[in-house]
């Protein structure tokens, strides 16, 4: 397996290109299931995930033609034209559905254009259980019969999906996607209330509009959509990725930096900006992206507790955990939405982090300076902290089980090192 080894202490100067969003790109491909007429999607990044996805949708027949891809060092991303007229199986097996949880985004798509699916419950994973119990009870709201069995979700709509009132009990991103694709084949109008304001479900609904959806309320905890007989060729490009652009605004202040994040947008990440600009940062919205930059010795504790959108980001916080770790002060993290996301906290602390967990709670008391070790992580933004503490760490920091970067950081190292980091990535056997 594939090392990262970094030599912490350098100032990050530069830009750095902001990909499109991995999290809006993995429902837009599973809504190429809604048409029989191509869905074509530009600005995809080149990660693990979305091979993973074009994997799932081509065992199922979809044909999958890229148009285009970055040349090294642009960042204009990958096209990929989508074309579900092809489709000969409406099963996602265990083995990719095990590799990524996001693969049942395709319950939805498949079960309301044909009426039926067989989708691999996925597992639980490192940041916690994760049902998908509100997907299946919505869908049942909607007509639909469903049965678990040999750890597969067996759903059918021998009538097809019926328009209802969707009430989630907690708000689910990846639910509210899944019911809101679901919703713009069914029968009649679709509520869906408390439903994911996230960026990436706002994406995707004006992507389902761009295919002849009618969806009203985008944007807000109200979704209403009324079901049409058929969705039609589209082209939509992939929103920026507001998780990558926080986690290098992140290492541009903690060493003391002056990045230019290019085509990264404040309005998706306001809640991130404003308390990095209480800690002491200093980002600046330009004309071809966000510049951020700090003062060596400038930053300072700060609170943040993680909630849905417009909230502060769970797949931020434990970047900012690293912010904090060497700010002047005291800072307190509180984690509301996954139950076990303090994964990298020991990692930190083999650092010289000083961080102690109090239920939902980190208490985080900066410390003068993070020395480099041995570390391995469980999930994607774990890893993503740990190469932030590295950059900062004294001497040489050896990241193990690279695979989880690889899943939602494109061309990391290059990127990092273009800025002048000392980061490399040592290729290993299996
Ligand atoms: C998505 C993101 C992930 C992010 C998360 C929260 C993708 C591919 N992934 O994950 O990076 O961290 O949103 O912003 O977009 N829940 C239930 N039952 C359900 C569904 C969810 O109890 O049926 C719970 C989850 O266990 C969790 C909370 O609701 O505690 C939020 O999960 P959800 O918003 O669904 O996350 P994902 O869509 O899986």
């Amino acid at each position: 397996m594939d090392k990262i080894i970094i030599r912490g202490g350098n100032r990050l100067v530069g830009t750095i290109p902001i990909g499109g969003a991995k999290n809006a790109a993995l429902p837009l491909m599973a809504a190429a299931l809604l048409s029989d007429e191509p869905l074509r999607l530009s600005n995809l990044p080149h990660l693990a995930d979305i091979s993973t996805m074009a994997h799932l949708l081509s065992d199922m027949g979809v044909s999958i033609a890229m148009d285009g891809d970055a040349p090294d060092g642009g960042h204009m991303g990958r096209v990929f034209a989508l074309d579900a007229s092809t489709l000969n199986s409406t099963t996602a097996p265990y083995e990719l559905v095990r590799r990524m949880r996001a693969s049942i985004l395709v319950l939805g798509p498949l079960l309301a254009r044909h009426g039926h699916a067989r989708v691999s419950l996925p597992g639980g994973c490192a940041i916690g259980t994760r049902p998908v119990d509100l997907h299946l009870k919505a869908l049942q709201t909607m007509g639909a019969e469903i049965e678990l069995t040999e750890g597969y979700i067996d759903a059918t709509a021998p009538n097809g999906l019926q328009g209802g009132h969707v009430l989630f009990s907690n708000i689910t991103v990846g639910g509210t996607e899944n019911i809101l694709m679901a919703a713009t084949l069914a029968k009649g109008e679709t509520v869906i209330a408390n439903a994911a304001r996230e960026p990436e479900v706002t994406d995707l609904a004006h992507c389902l509009v761009a295919m002849g959806a009618k969806i009203e309320g985008i944007g807000t905890d109200t979704l209403k959509v009324q079901g049409v007989e058929k969705l039609h060729a589209a082209e939509h490009a992939v929103v920026p990725d507001r998780i990558e652009m926080g986690s290098y605004a992140v290492a541009a202040a903690i060493t003391g930096g002056n990045v230019l994040l290019q085509g990264g947008r404040a309005d998706l990440l306001e809640s991130v900006i404003d308390v990095m600009r209480e800690a002491g940062v200093d980002i600046q919205d330009e004309k071809e992206g966000l510049r951020v930059q700090c003062t060596p010795g400038n930053l300072k504790g700060f609170d943040a507790m993680t909630e849905p959108y417009p909230g502060f980001p769970t797949d931020m916080q434990a970047q900012m955990m690293v912010l904090a770790s060497v700010a002047g002060g005291a800072s307190m993290l509180t984690e509301t939405i996954f139950e076990n996301r303090f994964m990298h906290v020991p990692e930190l602390v083999r650092m010289g982090a000083d961080i102690n967990v109090h239920g939902r709670s980190a208490i985080v008391r900066g410390v003068e300076k993070l020395s480099g070790a041995q570390v391995m992580a469980t999930d994607l933004r774990a890893s993503s902290s740990l190469v932030l503490a590295g950059l900062v760490a004294d001497g040489e920091t050896v990241i193990n089980r690279v695979y989880h970067l690889d899943r939602g950081y494109e061309r990391l190292e290059k990127k990092l090192a273009d800025c002048g980091a000392e980061i490399e990535r040592v290729r290993g056997e299996g």
